[in-house]
């Protein structure tokens, strides 16, 4: 078994998908290991540490993918279009594990089909227990959710605890956490122990409870559509547009006593749900801060710039283009060990070699192409 890591190229991005320590423990599971050269420096795992590990350095992306049997990566290739070709360095027979966007993005998975790559989707793991060691948009969300409060607190002119001092008594920030999935409890957690008043919302009601053991108070119109608004599979609904309008003018009320709002508000398969209006920005604060997490996919708010920082009606609205990415030490070490215990159970402990179980559960969820056909059953059709 052969296992190359490529360098990533797409823009913003600085984390790599196999580490030093992973390494060792992909060898130890009897892999070797090929590593562009520089793929981990970004993310300060120098060429030395893999070598340390015992992986072999390859001076470019073309040698990485030659090497290996099965590709790991942190982002989806690149193809011509985007400007660099990365899907043209894979060959038919090669593995690729890495998140995909694969329900999004059809014409990478029929390129991935058309070359005869069987393709894992990463971002497709199922939120299972078994899974939970597996889910990078955990691990990734959940980092994403703390940074995002530390560039709210870094644009803010004030500071978030309650300082009393002998000059007079500073008060503390109100931090208002809209979307409570992995990224939202962990910016509820970080804005309290930064001192902040917090508040959340979300429209599943099981976020009720969590956010109140994190010591946030919900907001939220709770009435009959909300206490059904959850999918089996533990995500938001699409609201009605009536549900949508009462939440809305309760969040109008509330948001105008807010120095800091992050939003993290995502509808899998969907734009994001616009929750901060122009209107409610202008109904703002001078000084206040919005962040929206949610930029990549349309935004929460109509006036975030992914990438940028813009002030509008006197209100800083920071539109992160890769929050992980931002942490790239801690999000590299997390995501490699994602993928360390996704790939484990599927090696033979005899062969050594990669052994795809089509009857499991985790295999079934992610596995989007094999034998040159787009397997997957939410994208077969088509
Ligand atoms: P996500 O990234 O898809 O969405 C973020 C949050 O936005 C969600 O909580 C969603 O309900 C909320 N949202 C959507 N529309 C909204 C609106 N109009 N107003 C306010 N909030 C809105 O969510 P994430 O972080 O991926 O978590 C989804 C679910 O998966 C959660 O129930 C989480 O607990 C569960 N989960 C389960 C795991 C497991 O059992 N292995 C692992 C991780 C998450």
């Amino acid at each position: 078994m052969k296992i190359a890591i490529l360098k990533e190229r797409r823009p913003h991005e600085t984390r790599v998908a196999a580490t030093p320590e992973t390494v060792r423990k992909l060898k130890a599971l009897g892999a070797e290991v090929t590593i562009e050269t520089q793929a981990g420096a970004a993310a300060a795992y120098p060429d030395q540490a893999y070598i340390d590990a015992g992986a072999n350095i390859v001076p470019d992306a073309a040698s990485a993918a030659a090497a290996g049997d099965i590709i790991f990566k942190i982002q989806r290739p690149m193809s011509a279009e985007e400007g660099i070709d990365e899907i043209g360095l894979l060959r038919s027979g090669q593995v690729l594990m890495a998140p995909l966007g694969a329900l999004t993005n059809r014409p990478l998975v029929e390129a991935l089909a058309a070359k005869g790559v069987t393709a894992f989707a990463l971002e497709l793991i199922p939120r299972i227990t078994r899974a939970q060691s597996m889910d990078i948009l955990s691990s990734q969300a959940n980092l994403g959710g703390y940074k995002a409060v530390l560039l709210a607190a870094n644009n803010f002119g004030r500071i978030f605890p309650q300082m009393m001092t002998p000059g007079g008594t500073l008060a503390p920030a109100r931090a208002f956490i809209m979307g409570v999935g992995v990224a939202g409890l962990q910016a509820i957690a970080t804005a309290r122990r930064l001192g902040a008043v917090v508040t959340a919302t979300d429209v599943r009601p099981a976020t009720k409870e969590q956010v109140q053991s994190l010591g946030g108070k919900f907001v939220a119109v709770e009435d009959d559509e909300f206490k059904a608004a959850e999918t089996a599979g533990g995500y938001a609904k699409q609201m009605s547009p009536e549900y949508q309008a009462k939440q809305a003018a309760l969040v109008a009320e509330h948001i105008k006593l807010q120095d800091i709002v992050v939003t993290t508000a995502l509808i899998p398969g969907r734009k994001a749900p616009v929750l901060v209006s122009e209107d409610m920005v202008k109904t703002m604060k001078p000084g206040s801060v919005i962040v929206d997490m949610a930029v990549e996919q349309g935004g929460n708010c109509p006036l975030s710039e992914f990438g940028n920082t813009v002030e509008k009606h006197g209100v800083k609205i920071v539109g992160p283009a890769n929050l992980p990415a931002e942490l790239p030490t801690d999000s590299s070490a997390l995501f490699s060990r994602n993928l360390l215990n996704f790939i484990t159970p599927m090696i033979d402990k005899e062969t050594k070699a990669l052994k795809i179980d089509l009857n499991d559960e985790v295999v079934k969820g992610t596995l989007v192409t094999q034998n040159s056909q787009i397997v997957h059953p939410s994208l077969a059709q088509g």
